[in-house]
């Protein structure tokens, strides 16, 4: 039975940025979500009847990717994400699930990254009404640090170039990679969950939302792209404190375009007397921060005294892989 597994990803800088076309920075992180896939005589997900309406990601990817008209099929997943969190779950199991489809439907045909980082994306954008950055999907599949831009990046290898009709128009994103130096993959990445939820889709349209009534707060965005090239800089670098410093800043930014929440800056505050940075993570609202520290102990007790759940990780695991 193919069992295929994809890592979450933690955005270090960029998010909402990157839907219009800014810069992001992301690393997989080492939990994910594992997905097998069997022939049965009815269609199953987790043991229970398999409603298509209610996962639109494993439905796009049987229907409109694999075009799948086989026999019915048991669909098991198992997650060590949380979800709805700013983790990158949705993009994990789509890549893991796509996976898993490839090994059973072509099990003599090698894997190609680029094409199921791109086929998960297509899920995302369908799952969002059309408003998907390639960034959690793309780092999910390719594994390590992973950069989104409009545009190549300078220090970076280029991967693939892809692109989405949005409601806002049309976007371009070059996907690079970039190696992670020992004195940063030595660190550790502690992530909290703040016990809410907060679907992707809805933050990226309350985002846009208000970027079309007030369009000065456009310019955070800019500001947000500044912070990201000074963190990608003080990554390939290995320049610890100043990767800690542009997330620190990255925070604020996020704050000012109303995607944090009271829960998330108090485990940010509390987080941070013990880290070298942290900022919330992902779409915001409810779902994740993240600290950078040397202490993942301590940073995990204060992020419980603030009321979340913490999960430590090291920075850039292996992407997509069969077990
Ligand atoms: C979601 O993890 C990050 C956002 O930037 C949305 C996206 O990139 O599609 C908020």
């Amino acid at each position: 039975m193919p069992s295929a597994f994809a890592p979450g990803k933690c955005i270090l800088f960029g998010e909402h940025a990157v839907v219009f076309g800014h810069p992001a920075v992301a690393v997989a992180i080492d939990q994910g979500v594992r997905v097998s896939v069997e022939a049965s005589d009815r269609w199953k997900l987790e043991g229970s009847s398999f409603e298509p309406s209610r996962h639109p990601h494993i439905s796009h990817i049987i229907r409109n990717i694999f075009q799948y008209s086989g026999p019915p099929l048991d669909i098991d997943v198992d997650s060590s994400l949380f979800s709805a969190a700013g983790m990158g779950s949705s993009a994990a199991l789509s890549n893991a699930f796509g996976a898993a489809m490839h090994a059973h439907l072509n099990p003599d045909e090698e894997l190609d990254a680029v094409k199921l980082a791109k086929m998960a994306h297509s899920a995302e954008a369908t799952a969002q009404k059309g408003r998907a950055s390639p960034t959690d999907t793309a780092t999910s599949a390719l594994g390590g640090c992973v950069v989104v831009s409009g545009s190549e990046v300078p220090g970076t290898r280029h991967v693939f170039d892809t692109s989405l009709k949005t409601p806002e128009g049309s976007r371009e994103w070059s996907i690079n990679v970039v190696d992670i130096p020992q004195g940063i993959g030595d660190a550790w990445l502690v992530i909290g969950y703040s016990g809410t939820g907060s679907p992707t889709g809805r933050m990226v349209a309350k985002v846009a939302k208000l970027i079309s009534e007030v369009p000065e707060r456009m310019e955070e965005m800019e500001a947000i792209a500044n912070i990201t090239r000074a963190g990608l800089a003080a990554l390939s670098a290995g320049n610890l404190e100043g990767l800690g410093m542009a997330m620190d800043a990255c925070h604020e930014s996020l704050r000012k375009l109303e995607v944090s929440s009271s829960k998330l800056d108090r485990m940010v505050n509390a987080a941070r007397p013990h880290s070298m940075g942290a900022k919330l993570t992902g779409a915001g609202g409810g779902g994740c921060m993240v600290a950078l520290t040397h202490d993942p102990t301590r940073v995990s007790e204060a992020i419980e005294v603030a009321g979340g759940r913490p999960l430590m990780s090291r920075l850039g695991a292996q992407g997509v892989r069969f077990l």
